[in-house]
C-alpha cells in the first residue's frame, strides 16, 4: 500500500505557459512529436540509432548488456575514438570551422579552427606518449579556462588514457586527494589563471598537493600568465617545449566502448567526494545526440555554454558534445564581472552567440546587477537558453527570456546530473510547451519515475523521489574503486531502479518540476516542503534577487522555516520588507509555507559549481559549530550570515 502521506507536498502553481515560437519547428533537428513514443517503444533501437551518428571502427554486437546489474554496458564489442569523433572525422568537410573561439579575461581572442584543435591534441598526445603515458594510463589536468584544457582532454582520449580534471578553484588539498585517488602518473597544470583581474596560483597548488602524491612522475605546465613559479628539474615540463618537438600526427587510439574516458569527483553538498566513472561509447553517443537535440544545433549557430570545464557540464557540453556535432562554441577564460558587468554580453554580441546555457546562480546574479547590463549589448541573435544545475525559479526563468532572450527564445530548464553524464530531462524547443520552472520531460529514450517512500508511482501534482527506470548509455558505470558504495549509494533504496537524490513531481501535462535534494525536505508541523517552491515565491518578490530556505528545528512544529535573502540592486531591507517578504510567501502558496524568519544577507553560501549550500545555513539556524568551509566558493559570507542571524535572534528575544 501507498503511504498516505505524500513524500513531499507540492504547493507551487504556475500557470504562465511558452509555445514554441511560430516557425521554430521549421528545419528543427527535434520537430516530429513521434519522437517520444518511437523511443519509448525499443529504447535499445533509438540509442542505437545516436550511436550510428558516431564513427566506430568497429562496431558493436550487444546495444545494452543486462547480465549483471546495476553494471551495464553499452554498445558491446564496438571499438571507438573519442578525440578522432570530436576531430578527424570533421576534417574533411569543416576543418576550416572554428572550434572554439577563446577569449581571455584581460582581453586576448583566438579562434581555433578544428583542424588547429586536431593538430594541437595530435601534438600533445604524443607528448604524453614520451612521457609514458599510453592506453590504459592515468592523467589528472588541474588548470583554468584555456583551450589547452580541452586540449589535454582530448589528448588523453587519443591515446587511450583517461582523465581526471579537477576544478581550478580547488585547493592544493583536494587537488591530491584526487589525483591520489585517481592514480594519475601525470599532472597537466599551468603557471597560474586569470580570474577577476587577479592570478590564481595554480603552478604553486600543483607543487603543493604533488608533495604528497608520489605517484605522479611528471608535471607539464602551460605559460598562461608567464608569472614566475616553481621548478623541479626532471619532473616539470613547460608545455610548449614538449610539444613543439612532437610529430603532428598521432593516430587514435581504437578503445573499446565500455574502456573508461574520465573520472570526475563530485563533492556535492555533501560528504566525501565520489569518482564518477564515465566510459567511451556510450557516453559520447548521449552527450553529442542530446546537445544536437536540446540545444536544436543547426550549421550556423554559436553555441556557448558558459560553465567550466571542471565540472560535468563542461565536460558533455563545452568538450565532448559538440565537438561531436562539429559546432563552433565559444569559450571564456574569466569572471563575468570582469572588467564589468556586462562581459558576458559584449562576449555574446561579439561573436553573435545564438545558444547560451549557464546556471540559475548566474542568472540571479545577473537580475541582482540589473537589466540595463544585457541591454547595452545586441543579443539579437540569440535564439535559445539554456538553463542548469539548480531547479530555476520562474522569476528568474522569466528575467532570463526578458532580458537575456528579448521575449523571444524558448528556455529550456535541463535537469541531469554528473552521474547521468548527460541530459536526462528537458524540454525540446521545437515540440515543448515550456512553463517557468518546470523540466518538461524525460529525454526519448529517458524513463524516470516519481515514487513515494515505498518505490509506488505518486499520482499528478504529488511530490516523491526521481528514479531513472531504465539503464541509459551515458550513465555512471560506478564509483572509482568502490563498487559497493555505487550500489548502496544508487540503487538500493528502490532495488533495480536509479535512485538520483532529488525530489519532484509530475504535473496533470505531465510536465516534471523538480523540488531539490532530497536532503533537503523539511518537515513543517508534518508536511513534507521542499525548499524550491518557497524560494521561488520569495524571488517572485520584485525586491528579491535569490532566497535560500531550511528547516530549523522548533520545539511546536518540528520545524520551522528559515529565509536568507539577498535583495536585487539599490534597494534597501528593513523590518518593514521582511514582514511583507512573509506575506508574500503566505499569499503566493499558503500559511504553512510562511518562513517564521527571514534574514536579508548580501551573498548566500554556496558551493564552487554555484549550488546553495544549505546544510550551512540550517547549521547557522541551529547555532552548530560550522564544519568544513574550505568546499565554498565564497567562505567569507558565512560568518556574516551567521552574525547576521544571531542578531535577529537577540532581536526577537
Ligand atoms: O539536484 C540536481 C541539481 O544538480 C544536481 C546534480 O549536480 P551535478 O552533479 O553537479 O551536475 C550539475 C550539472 C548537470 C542534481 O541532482 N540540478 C541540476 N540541474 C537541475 C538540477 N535541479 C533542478 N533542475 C535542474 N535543471
Amino acid at each position: 500500500m501507498s503511504d498516505q502521506r505524500p513524500a513531499i507536498s507540492a504547493l507551487q502553481v504556475e500557470q504562465r505557459t511558452f509555445p514554441p515560437p511560430a516557425g521554430f519547428a521549421e528545419g528543427a533537428v527535434a520537430a516530429d512529436p513521434g519522437v517520444y513514443e518511437r523511443a519509448a517503444a525499443d529504447p535499445e533501437a533509438w540509442w542505437a540509432e545516436q550511436a550510428r551518428a558516431l564513427e566506430w571502427s568497429t562496431p558493436w554486437h550487444t546495444v545494452c548488456d543486462r547480465s549483471d546489474p546495476p553494471f551495464f554496458k553499452w554498445f558491446v564489442g564496438g571499438a571507438l575514438n573519442a578525440s578522432a569523433n570530436c576531430l578527424d572525422r570533421h576534417l574533411a568537410t569543416r576543418g576550416e570551422r572554428v572550434a572554439y573561439h577563446w577569449e581571455g579575461e584581460p582581453g586576448e581572442r583566438v579562434a581555433i579552427t578544428y583542424r588547429d584543435l586536431h593538430e594541437r591534441v595530435c601534438r600533445l598526445a604524443n607528448g604524453l606518449k614520451s612521457l609514458g603515458v599510453g592506453r590504459g594510463g592515468r592523467v589528472a589536468i588541474y588548470m583554468g579556462m584555456v583551450p589547452e584544457l580541452a586540449v589535454a582532454m582530448l589528448a588523453c582520449a587519443r591515446i587511450g588514457a583517461a582523465h581526471t580534471v579537477v576544478f581550478g578553484g580547488f585547493s592544493a588539498e583536494s587537488l591530491r586527494d584526487r589525483v591520489n585517488d585517481f592514480a594519475a602518473t601525470v599532472l597537466i597544470t599551468q603557471d597560474e589563471g586569470w580570474r577577476n583581474g587577479r592570478t590564481v596560483p595554480l603552478k604553486q597548488n600543483a607543487d603543493a598537493a604533488l608533495e604528497g602524491a608520489p605517484g605522479v612522475a611528471a608535471c607539464v605546465v602551460v605559460r598562461r600568465t608567464h608569472g614566475e613559479v616553481g621548478w623541479t628539474p626532471g619532473r616539470d615540463h613547460d608545455y610548449a617545449d614538449l610539444v613543439a618537438a612532437q610529430d603532428p600526427a598521432c593516430p587514435p587510439e581504437p578503445m573499446d566502448a565500455e574502456d573508461m574516458l574520465y573520472v570526475l569527483y563530485t563533492s556535492g553538498t555533501t560528504g566525501k567526494p565520489k569518482g564518477i566513472v564515465h566510459t567511451t561509447g556510450g557516453y559520447l553517443t548521449a552527450v553529442a545526440a542530446t546537445h544536437r537535440m536540446v540545444f536544436d544545433l543547426r550549421e550556423d549557430d554559436v553555441y556557448w555554454c558558459a560553465a567550466d570545464i571542471g565540472w560535468v557540464t563542461g565536460h558533455s557540453y563545452i568538450v565532448y558534445g559538440p565537438l561531436a556535432n562539429g559546432c563552433t562554441s565559444v569559450m571564456y577564460e574569466g569572471a563575468p564581472s570582469t572588467p564589468g558587468k556586462d562581459r558576458l554580453w559584449a562576449i555574446a554580441a561579439r561573436y553573435g552567440v545564438s545558444i547560451l546555457y549557464t546556471a540559475p546562480t548566474a542568472i540571479r546574479m545577473f537580475m541582482k546587477w540589473g537589466p540595463e547590463h544585457p541591454a547595452a549589448h545586441d543579443l539579437s541573435r540569440i535564439r535559445l537558453l539554456g538553463s542548469v544545475g539548480e531547479p530555476i525559479n520562474p522569476e528568474a526563468w522569466m528575467w532570463y527570456r526578458e532580458h537575456i532572450g528579448g521575449g523571444r527564445t524558448p528556455v529550456v530548464d535541463t535537469w541531469w546530473q554528473t552521474e547521468t553524464g548527460a541530459i536526462m530531462v528537458s524540454p525540446l524547443p521545437a515540440l515543448s510547451t515550456t512553463k517557468p520552472g518546470s523540466a518538461s520531460r524525460a529525454m526519448p529514450g529517458v524513463s524516470v519515475e516519481i515514487v513515494d517512500e515505498a518505490g509506488h508511482p505518486v499520482g499528478d501534482d504529488q511530490g516523491g523521489y526521481l528514479v531513472i527506470t531504465e539503464p541509459w548509455p551515458s550513465m555512471l558505470r560506478t564509483l572509482l574503486g568502490d563498487d559497493e558504495r555505487y550500489v548502496a549509494t544508487y540503487w538500493s533504496r528502490f532495488p533495480g531502479r536509479y535512485l538520483a537524490g532529488d525530489g519532484a513531481r509530475r504535473d496533470r501535462d505531465g510536465d516534471l518540476w523538480l523540488l531539490g535534494r532530497i536532503d533537503d525536505v523539511m518537515n513543517v508541523s508534518g508536511h513534507r516542503l521542499s525548499t524550491i517552491e518557497i524560494e521561488s515565491a520569495l524571488v517572485d518578490h520584485p525586491t528579491v534577487a535569490e532566497a535560500a530556505v531550511v528547516g530549523r528545528a522548533d520545539p511546536t512544529t518540528g520545524q520551522a522555516i528559515a529565509a536568507f535573502v539577498t535583495l536585487r540592486a539599490g534597494v534597501a531591507g528593513d523590518e518593514a520588507l521582511i514582514g511583507e517578504l512573509r506575506d508574500h510567501v503566505a499569499k503566493k502558496i499558503g500559511p504553512i509555507a510562511k518562513p517564521a524568519s527571514i534574514v536579508l544577507t548580501d551573498d548566500l553560501p554556496k558551493t564552487r559549481s554555484g549550488k546553495i549550500m544549505r546544510r550551512l545555513l540550517r547549521d547557522i539556524s541551529e547555532e552548530r559549530h560550522l564544519g568544513d568551509v574550505t568546499t565554498l566558493a565564497n567562505a567569507e559570507v558565512v560568518a556574516e550570515i551567521a552574525e547576521m542571524a544571531q542578531a535577529q535572534r537577540s532581536a526577537e528575544g
